[in-house]
């Protein structure tokens, strides 16, 4: 049965979609109000589909739900009504993040975060996080009359029990289920534990998978954990991270560790780590793998130390970035939009061999504030390529190039905002003699960059006025440049 808050939550976002005039044209933002994550990801009965982390009331986080949308190129997505409401004594102040899988029986099963607020003796708030099961037909969800499934009693010795969230479930081949949860010691020093079963209801701790040990910031949340070409993939969004070189950045990051995975030990054997998103806004991505064998990775275009970015007069806030087809190659994360994307270009525009010089550029047909475009670059000539985006009456983005470093810059910081935080990322890029290549994708509100086939990858929200859409190009010497340049239809 589908409990009044629900319905409310369905009734006020059917009736508030419409009051949503500028939306972003292929990021999905929410049906209504406040999205953060990522939730769900996964295909099922014909569909992609995705939910997220939803306060349908306020263009700010509160009590949250979730809420859902479906999509078939992953592209384009049809808005469903909210899948879940903080209705339930298990998860009465939230349904937290997770994620869905589809039981043997069609079924599709949702497995999230329940938050369940109490008094200590002092009078202070404190929150237990437990794991909570819905079962539905891919709209309407039941949740679990025994929620939740797993509490704090099936946690390792010194766990911290308020901080327990993010299952990530998935299937093995023998038909078991297993998921993973964040979880941290009483230190607020993050690990990932591993659990099994049989129904995806009854779950028995297995072992911790893997461990802070305070390196990368504390609390590790929603963690992914796959295989990907050969090696094993752990993804985690850890919380108070501190600058590392031009690799991480402080606040809440992302870290993609590559490895392997040790049966014996159930245990991942780290290898390698890198930055997920080397931009500004890019936090707690889940994957799925498509029905052709792609691991797609959709992230919430956001941060939480950036959230009083967004266009003050919109009802709305958050967006996801483009859902991005994954690969390791030589030990390295690659990213890339995924292929359903070349379909929504039109009007091609093409110049080879462009010379770009101290005098800021323009090219005929290449400008825009919905463009996909591909750009390679000879920069051996100059010590520094820039590219503005977003460019208008005084405001602009711009993605630059140093040749000697061989650093690449996102830099938003005279787009318009008014607010005191970071507008600027660097990272460092393989150097290949000057030469470089782009793949840029502006949206509405954001800018993504791919650089080097998806090597590195930049992504920053970005609020100047829709008017602002000239693309520029300037070299403090020569630099050569091809470029195809797509509107995105
Ligand atoms: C990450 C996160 C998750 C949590 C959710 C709450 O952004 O803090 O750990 O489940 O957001 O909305």
């Amino acid at each position: 049965m589908t409990s009044q808050m629900l319905l409310k939550a369905r009734e006020y976002e059917a009736k508030e979609e419409g009051n949503i005039l500028s939306r972003p044209k292929v990021h999905l933002s929410p049906r209504a109000g406040w999205m953060n994550d990522p939730n769900g990801f996964s295909y099922y009965g014909g569909k992609y589909h995705l939910f997220y982390q939803y306060y349908p009331y306020a263009d700010h986080w509160d009590s949250m739900h979730w809420g859902h949308a479906v999509s078939t190129d992953l592209i384009s997505w049809e808005y469903l009504p909210a899948a879940l409401a903080p209705d339930s004594p298990a998860d009465k102040d939230g349904c937290f993040s997770g994620s869905a899988i589809e039981l043997e029986d069609g079924r599709q099963l949702l497995l999230y975060t329940g938050v369940d607020e109490h008094k200590n003796e002092n009078g202070d708030n404190y929150c237990l996080q437990t794991q909570c099961v819905a079962i539905g037909d891919g709209l309407d969800y039941v949740k679990y009359e025994n929620n939740p499934v797993m509490d704090n009693s099936i946690l390792p010795e010194g766990a911290s029990k308020y901080d327990f969230r993010d299952p990530k479930i998935w299937k093995e081949k023998d038909g078991t289920y297993k998921c993973i949860v964040a979880n941290c010691d009483m230190e607020h020093d993050g690990y990932i534990v591993l659990f099994s079963s049989t129904d995806a209801i009854n779950w028995k701790y297995e072992s911790v998978i893997a461990r802070n040990n305070k390196r990368y910031g504390r609390m590790w949340e929603c963690p992914d954990f796959f295989e990907l070409d050969g090696r094993h993939v752990l993804l985690v969004s850890p919380q108070d991270m501190e600058n590392v070189g031009l690799e991480y950045k402080s606040g809440n990051g992302t870290v993609c560790f590559i490895g392997h995975y040790d049966e014996a030990k159930k245990e991942f054997v780290e290898e390698a780590d890198q930055c997920v998103d080397y931009g500004i806004d890019y936090y707690a991505m889940q994957t799925t793998e498509t029905t052709d064998g792609r691991r797609v990775m959709i992230g919430w275009m956001q941060n939480w130390d950036t959230c009083n970015t967004h266009a003050p007069e919109e009802k709305w806030q958050g967006q996801m970035a483009l859902p991005r087809e994954i690969s390791v190659i030589n030990g390295r994360l690659y990213q890339r939009p995924v292929k359903e994307l070349e379909s929504y270009r039109e009007n091609k525009v093409e110049y080879t061999a462009v010379e770009i010089g101290t005098d800021k550029k323009a090219l005929d047909g290449v400008n825009g504030r919905t463009v996909d475009m591909e750009i390679s670059l000879d920069c051996s000539e100059c010590r520094e390529f820039k590219m503005y985006l977003a460019d208008g009456n005084g405001r602009y983005t711009t993605f630059s190039y140093d040749t000697y470093k061989s650093v690449a810059e996102l830099d938003r910081s005279y787009s318009g905002s008014r607010r005191a935080i970071r507008h600027s990322s660097k990272c460092q890029v393989e150097n290949r003699d000057g030469k470089i290549n782009l793949r840029v994708v502006v949206d509405k509100y954001s800018v993504e960059v791919f650089i080097n086939d998806g090597a590195q990858v930049m992504t920053a929200t970005v609020f100047t006025e829709l008017g602002a859409d000239g693309i520029y190009f300037e070299a403090d010497g020569k630099a050569i440049m091809n470029v195809t340049k797509y509107d995105i239809r």
